[in-house]
């Protein structure tokens, strides 16, 4: 028996080696298998069965997304090495080539880093055509061409302003798709628990519990509960539960910040769930502290797994500034002077859109949403905020007059540093699917008459 296995054992190492022929079957398929997929689908297959062990569903569904994705470019990668095999001549070639392609496409790159990065593998494939004098297949050929034209005729298409904004209804669609599904559903255990944590520690009686359905919502699952204080008074909390989900959706938001700003390093970066909350949390605690206009904290509290409750004041009235139309100028001012605090304090609030300010009876101002806020934020943050700020006011009053209150409140040294963000690709996501396509500009010509 122990003779069997450790001939068992030498048998796949000289098969590696040599052929295949007069092993067992068992054996040689193995083998063959294993080749076939190689140690990183052996991996992934073992971290998939770790993951579905633990029952992680979350990690389990984004471990698939990115087998998916793998799969997909290493079957374009063998596809192009049968068809020019003298330009991907093996599987690493091949897998490289498609890679840079798809990272040329996918990385938010400017225009011009694109095409030199297009340009410079379209180069070292044609150098290599010529000096190994390959032949193209026709059909190929014919393909390719198709495709440039395709992609010329679509980014042609993106300049012309009623495709645009098209192309803008169906983006916010899919964001407000998307924010609706990184919502956790409210489990009777799961609301106990909440239940249990607000009595304790706030001593409130939790009655009702009534979802925010916000559009724009993306790192949490946001509800108004409502009860008694200590004393029986009628109370309202804003609980924000935030779950793995998404954590890792910002990540990945966070991560590809980074990748547009390559050099400045990504700040913030949570580590986990857990730090995730307690880092906004502290942002509510510093806000509060120096006087700007955002909910006030009330505690952050685990309800279960890599889940955790952010509980603060509920803002009585409250409306986003993107379910308001048009507001006064008294509004703009408020949201500049805030600003302008948390300037003076070096901090920002990293994540200035429409859904994430919000208009409370008799339009005052205040900040919600401070998860990307940051503290000792430098010069380029400040003018990112500003940028954004300037924009989203721009979409509800004058773009004249914000820019006029901007200069007197912020001052035109703000505004000088503020106008090279002004362009539709460094601003805020959902201010981008939001605004016409020359408001940047406008706002820039505006500035610079000024200054
Ligand atoms: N303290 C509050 N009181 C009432 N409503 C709030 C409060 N904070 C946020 N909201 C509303 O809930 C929505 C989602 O909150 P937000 O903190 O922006 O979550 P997310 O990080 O998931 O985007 C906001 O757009 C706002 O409409
Ligand atoms: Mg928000």
């Amino acid at each position: 028996m122990a003779g069997r296995k450790g001939q068992g054992a030498v048998i796949p190492l000289r098969a590696a080696g040599h052929s295949l022929a007069g092993l067992g079957p068992v054996v040689a398929g193995a083998a063959y298998w294993l080749t076939l997929f190689s140690a990183y689908w052996v991996a992934v297959g073992l971290a998939l069965l770790f993951f579905a062990r633990r029952q992680r569903r979350d990690a389990l569904s984004a471990l698939l997304a990115a087998a998916v994705a793998w799969l997909l470019l290493r079957a374009l990668a063998a596809i192009l090495r049968l068809l020019i095999p003298c330009i991907a001549p093996d599987a690493e070639a091949s897998f490289g080539f498609v890679l840079a392609l798809a990272l040329a496409y996918l990385l938010p790159l400017r225009l011009w880093q694109r095409l030199l990065c297009l340009g410079i593998v379209v180069a070292m494939a044609g150098s290599r055509i010529l000096a190994l004098g390959c032949r193209v297949p026709g059909e190929l050929a014919l393909a390719l061409g198709a495709a440039a034209l395709a992609a010329g005729l679509l980014w042609l298409l993106g300049r012309w302003p009623p495709a645009r904004r098209l192309w803008q209804r169906a983006m916010l669609a899919l964001d407000d798709w998307s924010s609706r599904s990184g919502r956790t559903a409210l489990t009777p255990p799961l609301l106990a628990v909440l239940a249990a944590r607000l009595r304790l520690h706030l001593g409130f009686v939790m009655e009702g519990v009534q979802p925010v359905g916000a559009a724009g919502v993306h790192a949490s699952t946001p509800v108004v509960v409502s009860g008694r204080d200590a004393a029986g008074r009628a109370t309202h909390y804003f609980v924000k539960i935030v779950t793995l989900t998404n954590w890792q959706a910002s990540l990945g938001y966070e991560l590809l910040e980074w990748l547009k700003r390559p050099g400045q390093p990504p700040e913030p970066l949570w580590l986990s769930v857990k730090t995730m909350v307690e880092y906004e949390h502290y942002m509510q605690l510093l806000f509060d502290d120096l006087g700007v206009a955002a909910p006030r904290p009330r505690g952050v509290y685990r309800l279960e797994r890599q889940v955790y409750a952010l509980v603060s004041d509920y803002l009585q009235g409250v409306q986003t500034l993107r379910e308001v139309g048009r507001v006064g100028r008294g509004y703009v001012d408020a949201a500049l002077q805030a600003l302008r605090r948390l300037r003076e304090a070096d901090c920002v609030h990293g994540d200035i859109k429409a859904s994430n300010l919000v208009v409370l009876p008799g339009e005052r101002f205040s900040f919600v949403d401070l998860a990307r806020a940051v503290y000792v934020a430098g010069g380029r943050r400040l003018a990112q905020d500003l940028a954004d700020m300037l924009v989203v006011l721009s979409l509800h009053h004058d773009p004249e007059v914000v820019v006029e209150r901007a200069g007197e409140i912020i001052g035109e040294q703000g505004l000088r540093q503020a106008r090279s963000y002004l362009h539709r690709r460094r601003l805020n996501v959902e201010t981008r699917q939001m605004m016409p396509l020359d408001l940047p500009r406008r706002l820039r010509d505006l500035i610079a008459t000024r200054l």
